[in-house]
């Protein structure tokens, strides 16, 4: 089967068996080109709460498809591959911060949204990258504990210096790989152009950037620029959608090391086997109501304070 034959294929299964595929901007571009919804953490979990099919698939990693869930109890939610996770979200283990808020029971727990279910139930309330500087600002909390990534935590601090922010060592392992000295590389080698970063890499690199945001803001910053070159700081996936988008301006990427393995795991032939066989070959997420119950309460809190 050609890709074209195997897209073709899917577009009819989704239809006949009613599902509705949610794909994260940074899964192939084969798969970008055959789902309902694209865009990054923020605008899939919100989108994915009026999705009128009976079935979802998403595309992405563990931790977005159990997202969709708990917030889709009613629907069966498969995620594309069984093995696509984000390290990030299991770098902090729950008993680990439940004896952190035993020891400052004073501090609201934001969690970034890249963190499991389980430890989802903890906090307070979920934040993407997009929506974190917006929702830390509104929330009425004053000392807060922000898990588990440094990077994008720090950007916080730095744009609300009057709240007390506490972060753990945690991180995107791929965003974080960019040293500031690659940045200098980079920036070196296109002098003309622009450089947007996300907020997941260390602050000396998000330092050295025109504007730092999340995967839809990098997309939108370079599309309604009037420059005409950029370099972008982010996965490898979206200097390629903005090139094939805007071929009259020119994209870079800061480096080859922003590939997420865990992102692209998941292929055209996934995604077709799951449609076929949604029971036999899907990866279903499951999920207790009382265990979605609990853990959906940051996400609705976000869901919230981020509109
Ligand atoms: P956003 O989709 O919020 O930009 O986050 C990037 C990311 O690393 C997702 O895992
Ligand atoms: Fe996790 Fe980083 Fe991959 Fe996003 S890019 S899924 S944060 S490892």
């Amino acid at each position: 089967m050609t890709v074209r034959e195997m897209q073709d294929e899917i577009l009819k299964l989704k239809k006949e068996k009613d599902f509705c595929i949610l794909a994260h901007s940074y899964v192939k571009r084969e798969i970008i080109e055959i789902a309902d919804i694209v865009g990054d953490s923020f605008k899939l979990s919100r989108d994915v709460c009026s999705t009128p099919q009976k079935n979802i698939l998403f595309c992405g990693v563990h931790f977005m498809a159990e997202t969709a869930k708990m917030l889709n109890m009613g629907k069966k939610v498969y995620l594309s591959h069984p093995n696509a996770g984000c390290p990030m979200a299991e770098q902090i283990q729950p008993e680990l911060l439940k004896q952190m808020k035993e020891r400052e029971p004073d501090r609201t727990v934001v969690a970034y949204i890249n963190t499991t279910a389980a430890l989802k139930r903890l906090c307070d309330v979920c934040v993407t990258s997009s929506s974190a500087v917006r929702i830390v600002k509104k929330m009425d909390s004053d000392k807060i504990l922000f898990i588990p990534d440094c990077n994008l935590g720090a950007y916080v601090k730095a744009s609300i210096p009057e709240k007390d922010i506490k972060l753990l060592q945690g991180g995107c392992p791929v965003h974080s790989s960019v040293t500031k000295e690659e940045a200098a590389k980079a920036k070196e080698l296109h002098p003309d152009a622009l450089f947007l970063v996300h907020p997941e890499c260390i602050p000396e690199v998000v330092e050295a950037a025109d504007y730092a945001g999340s995967t839809s803001g990098i997309i939108d910053f370079a599309k309604k620029s009037d420059k005409k070159q950029f370099i972008i700081g982010t996965e490898l996936e979206i200097a390629e959608t903005l090139q094939y988008e805007c071929p009259d301006k020119e994209f870079f990427p800061l480096s080859k090391k922003l590939i997420c393995p865990d992102m692209k795991i998941s292929t055209l032939p996934d995604v077709l086997n799951t449609l076929q066989d949604p029971e036999k070959n899907g990866f279903e997420i499951k999920m207790s109501e009382q265990e979605a119950a609990e853990a959906r309460r940051c996400i609705d809190e976000m869901l919230r304070l981020g509109e």
